[in-house]
């Protein structure tokens, strides 16, 4: 490969280009290990990530590598803070992956990784491994070609980001005395439409729920007992239509009460985004947008809550007919929250709304699973703006700043935790299927970013401590 960011130091951009073939060979390998950690029979694959990420850091040059001991997916912890003087950042990703299915989408194999028009095609390419392994070859072109970085690092590479990170959210604030660090630099995110490179400003927080529907202990002839007796199913399907308008107004009372609107500015920023309506539809294969009335598609998807059914199943699923009134129906929804929606506070507001509609007839009940809170962030600090600057040098383009609808609960708990700046720097194309078959990553938007994390470390090492956090 030739050098593709002559702004780089060029000893870093020869070692990148030397060690190319060996650097694609890891991200394969570790691609390979199923680290599925919403499926429990895959938590020793998660703890053989977690070891071979370790024994990566250790390769590379890190110092106090450590997996976390006594959990199924385990923190990754790591640290080189040799750089007196110079700022330190938290560097965050994470080695779990979502599970395969549909497999008989997949063209090939999820976990056998390979390279097809300049991509590499598999599960967790770009969501989140691939960022991972950017990271690792970042660092290490450093420590061959200088023997050090030139600013201090602290790695922490999480196992169930997927699964609403709950071994970190009890690591975090145990940790929290020796994780001082001017920024956070979060890498899970993505580019704007049209593989447009951008800086993250905004993700949306998430309330996770289950509403359960149970008539009768067993299904029932739907003509010996239908018309007398509820049927869940249908029961279920009347609660869900109620929860929002045609419009697409969500009906909970109380659903909008703490969201903060947008003001004229941040709508003209919304506005100015390059965004192509009709290439959009193309590529998600679907024939028009949709959402709440009075906002545009960009300001729905990054400025605006929604509640949407993820999951509902119930009844006869099989082949023909069989004539039941199902004795239970099922549903998962999530919301997404925007500042200031409290997820607690969202789902009881859902929870009380959907029994006081329930019919007689069914029990009702909504559980949550899973909860995390909206994350905004700023361009007024010097670690997003050395991020915007090296964007801007990796990729040559102007870099956007973007609101994201997808969700990072732990960016949250990092900024009140340890009361730093997050920056969200990531780099996947928005069409690389992440949670789908067929995910993979743009390995142009992989080598370009590996540069950009270079010349972002460089660039902040020439700043001072103080100078990176405020
Ligand atoms: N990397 C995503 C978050 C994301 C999605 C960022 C889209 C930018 C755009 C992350 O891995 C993810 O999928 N998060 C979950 C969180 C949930 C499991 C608590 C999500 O958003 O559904
Ligand atoms: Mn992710
Ligand atoms: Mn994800």
């Amino acid at each position: 490969m030739s050098a593709i960011a002559p702004a780089l130091a060029p000893a870093l951009e020869a070692r990148l280009v030397a060690t190319a073939d060996e650097r694609l060979a890891r991200y394969l390998e570790l691609l390979r290990i199923p680290s599925i950690s919403a499926l429990s029979q895959h938590a020793p694959d998660c703890r053989r990530t977690a070891a071979w990420i370790s024994a990566e850091l250790t390769r590379i040059g890190f110092e106090h590598v450590e997996v976390q001991a006594g959990v199924e997916r385990p923190v990754v912890y790591a640290d080189w803070l040799h750089a007196s003087g110079a700022p330190t950042v938290l560097v965050y990703c994470h080695y779990d992956v979502q599970p395969i299915d549909p497999i008989e989408l997949w063209e090939t194999a999820p976990f056998e990784p390979f390279v097809r028009d300049g991509r590499m095609i598999g599960r967790g390419s770009a969501d989140d491994k691939g960022q991972i392994a950017m990271h690792l070859d970042a660092a290490e072109a450093f420590f061959a070609t200088r023997g050090r970085l030139p600013l201090n690092l602290r790695i922490v590479f999480e196992g169930e980001e997927e699964s609403s990170s709950v071994t970190l959210e009890q690591w975090l604030p145990a940790n929290r005395e020796r994780l001082a660090a001017d920024a956070v630099v979060i890498s899970d995110t993505g580019f704007f439409e049209g593989n447009h490179p951008a800086l993250t400003m905004s993700l949306r927080g998430l309330a996770y729920m289950q509403i359960d529907v149970v008539g009768s202990p067993i299904d029932l002839h739907s003509g010996g007992y239908g018309g007398m007796v509820e049927n869940p199913a249908n029961a279920l399907a009347r609660i869900i239509a109620s929860l929002k308008d045609a419009d697409g107004v969500v009906q909970v009372p109380g659903f909008y009460d703490e969201v903060v609107e947008l003001t004229p500015a941040q709508r003209a920023a919304i506005a100015a985004l390059p965004f192509d309506e009709a290439a959009y539809l193309a590529r998600v294969g679907i024939r028009a947008l949709a959402g709440e009335a009075g906002y545009t598609p960009l300001e729905r998807k990054g400025a605006r809550p929604t509640l949407d059914v993820n999951g509902l199943w119930g009844g006869f699923q099989g082949e023909g007919s069989k004539t039941i009134i199902p004795a239970h129906a099922h549903a998962k929804v999530s919301c997404r929250l925007v500042a200031d929606q409290d997820p607690q506070v969202i789902f009881e507001r859902v929870r009380d709304h959907v029994l006081a509609i329930a019919p007689a007839g069914v029990t009702v009940e909504v559980r949550p699973l899973g909860f995390g809170r909206p994350t905004m962030t700023s361009e007024d600090n010097p670690v997003a703006q050395a991020g915007l600057r090296a964007l801007r040098a990796a990729f040559g383009v102007e870099p956007l700043r973007i609101r994201e609808g997808g969700s990072i609960p732990v960016a949250a708990l990092f900024a009140s935790i340890l009361e730093v700046p997050v920056v969200l720097l990531g780099f996947a194309n928005p069409d690389s299927n992440a949670h789908a078959p067929n995910e993979s990553m743009v390995l142009d938007n992989y080598e370009r970013g590996i540069r950009a994390i270079c010349a972002l470390w460089d660039d902040l090492g020439r700043s001072t401590a103080g100078g990176a956090g405020a």
